[in-house]
């Protein structure tokens, strides 16, 4: 999400950094030399141990995909070959792609998720009603996983995060004057999932199905795990819950579901009365007026000044799982994965065959999280049991030397147990546990992905407020962002990790490998990074997304989006010849800057929409 919302600072904790290493600018050429000596060590690891079986979604080519013996990571400069969209020619209103590439526009805003319902097409004039809206796909793309049917590569069911519409853009005005306004603003966001096809012609669409569903902030939901039944997520109102929000990044697991992230939930909540903050409302982030949906005014739930509804806000914040391919099984909040400002879940299996989840928690000065799941996943599921119902939360320590240490969220800590009562507790307020254990303070984590070789990227996006710099967090300020690595001692369930620091994005800016405020990575199983932007591009540039190498630091750039759109959600198909990106808020809703995807001068709406992109050679995308 770009815009001010995500922009204060609730980390009040004495975490913020003092070590006195006052813009400690490594230049990049140093950083890569040493990444070089450390992935190589790496890889010769991967290579010896031979047993990793990395996860992707279970749903039949995860084995295929990762599998370490089809692993040649590091084929230097043959993982790039295509053409890059050259600096200069990526801005406009227009979409640029590498001239190796074609792509195609596929469900914007308002596509009916069947093919015989409502549509929107962006009419200023008119606006889909709250119950279209619940049978259209929503706005703010941002996170998505493609799941095959029978494995196919034409043929799947998308899942896809709807993560924000501000009110000017969904219902053209600022302020909702009625109930239904509001619930057309709630319909607008969540996930989507639709089944898609790809027709003989090459172009997909959207097929008539019976595992297609909204999901959005009224659909029942459940919670499970440590905190499902605690007294923090009941209301004296006694509603159910209901609901996910602000849907941001994503994961997915080895057993074929969707896991989706609530991100900047606070901002849907505002008071319309008396309301003083209490220690972890402040740490969220609530305020009275919130983003300034003005949901509050016609819906009692999101309204903190009703006494009744007390702990309506806990119920959101966490990671969601949802089965693609049951229309009818009920959203799971998975309160194991503790809550906090969820970007995303990076899920790898680690030693021993466990479920391992890396999370981001995107806001300055916020922290990085792990969960192991308590046992091999496949034993847990035999039982019955959610490996994401059962495990360990680790927040990050990265120390100035190059090493870190995942300090454990328990309970059992005196630290923790002092402030809280419970793991309920520990889990519900998990910002304010990590802030008891000294977490290190990070620059805005947003996503986090698995690389062959192990390492662990994740994206810093910037931080502008930033005044103390540290050796992970080397900028101060850092209006631009860096992607930061870091490779676990045990495959994954260790308590301790190496780190360093992949690229900063200013060291690009003024070549042809420019880009600012990375947000969106995805690791290919041949070791190529794409990297999506969400934030002012330096050098004349769109929001875009790029292709690095992860051994020799080269990056090309891909694609280009629209006028003030972000490029974010990276799926492919099975044997990677095809892959799904999102445009979110492009033009930021404002058609005079751009009626992206309808024709330039239609006056349309520009809305959100995913873009499908295919090499012209038929290769694997990336190469
Ligand atoms: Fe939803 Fe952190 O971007
Ligand atoms: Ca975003
Ligand atoms: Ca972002
Ligand atoms: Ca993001």
């Amino acid at each position: 999400m770009i815009n001010d919302n995500d922009n204060g600072i609730t980390n009040k904790s004495k975490n913020r950094p003092f070590e006195d290493i006052l813009k400690a600018r490594i230049s990049r050429r140093n950083l890569l030399a040493s990444s070089m000596m450390l992935s190589a060590a790496g890889f010769v690891t991967a290579v010896a141990g031979n047993r990793v079986q990395q996860a992707v979604a279970g749903t039949g080519y995860g084995r295929k995909m990762w599998s370490s013996r089809r692993r040649h990571p590091w084929r230097g400069g043959e993982l790039l070959r295509f053409e890059p969209v050259k600096v200069a020619d990526g801005n406009g209103p227009v979409p640029v792609i590498s001239s190796d590439y074609e792509y195609q526009v596929l469900i914007p805003w308002g596509t009916p998720i069947q093919p015989r319902g409502p549509e929107y097409d962006g009419d200023p004039n008119t606006r889909p009603t709250a119950d279209e809206q619940a049978q259209q796909i929503g706005i703010g793309h941002d996170g998505m996983h493609f799941f095959p049917i029978r494995r196919k590569n034409n043929h799947g069911m998308l899942a896809i995060n709807h993560e924000f519409g501000n009110n000017s853009h969904v219902l053209g005005k600022d302020d909702p004057e009625n109930l239904e306004d509001v619930r057309l603003s709630q319909h607008a966001h969540g996930v989507s999932v639709v089944e898609i096809k790809r027709r003989f012609n090459g172009r997909w669409r959207v097929v008539g199905s019976n595992k297609a569903r909204r999901i959005h902030v009224n659909t029942p939901v459940t919670f499970s795990g440590p905190a499902a039944d605690h007294s923090l997520l009941q209301t004296s109102a006694g509603n159910a819950p209901l609901g996910t929000v602000n849907n941001c990044s994503n994961g997915y697991t080895p057993w074929g579901t969707y896991l989706t992230c609530e991100e900047n939930f606070n901002g849907y909540f505002g008071a319309t009365g008396e309301w003083t903050p209490t220690e972890a409302q402040e740490r969220y982030g609530f305020s009275e007026g919130g983003f300034g949906y003005g949901w509050e005014k016609f819906d009692p739930r999101f309204d903190l000044s009703k006494a009744e509804y007390k702990n309506e806000e806990n119920r959101f914040g966490w990671v969601v799982e949802i089965d693609p391919m049951d229309a009818y099984q009920i959203p799971v909040k998975r309160t194991a994965l503790g809550r906090f400002k969820h970007e995303g879940v990076g899920l790898v299996v680690g030693r021993g065959g466990r479920a391992v989840c890396y999370m981001g928690d995107d806001q300055r000065f916020d922290y990085i999280y792990k969960f192991v799941s308590a046992e091999n996943w496949r034993q847990m599921r035999s039982q019955g049991r959610s490996p994401l119902d059962e495990g360990k939360l680790y927040v990050a320590k990265f120390n100035d030397d190059g090493s870190g240490d995942w300090l454990e969220l328990t309970i059992d800590n005196p630290l923790l147990a002092a402030k809280f009562k419970d793991q309920g507790e520990v889990l519900t307020y998990a910002r304010l546990a990590a802030d008891e254990l000294g977490a290190t303070p990070m620059d805005r984590p947003e996503w986090t992905t698995i690389a062959p070789d192990e390492y662990v990227y994740c994206s810093l996006t910037n931080n502008s407020r930033r005044e103390q710099a540290d050796k992970a967090n080397p900028l101060a300020p850092n209006p631009d962002g860096h992607i930061i690595r870091w490779r676990d001692t045990n495959r994954h369930v260790g308590t301790s990790f190496t780190w360093d620091i992949f690229v900063i994005a200013e060291d690009t800016h003024g070549t042809e490998e420019s880009f600012s405020d990375p947000d969106g990575l995805w690791a290919d199983p041949e070791g190529r990074l794409f990297i999506q932007t969400d934030g002012g591009q330096k050098d004349g540039l769109n929001n875009q997304m790029l292709v690095a190498n992860t051994k020799t630091g080269e990056i090309r750039r891909l694609f280009t989006g629209v006028t003030d759109d972000e490029i974010t959600g990276v799926a492919v198909t099975p044997n990677q010849r095809t892959m799904f990106i999102n445009s979110q808020h492009p033009g930021n809703g404002d058609p005079t800057l751009t009626n992206f995807p309808a024709p330039q001068g239609s006056g349309k709406i520009p809305r959100d929409c995913t873009f499908v992109i295919v090499r012209k050679n038929g290769g694997i995308v990336g190469s």
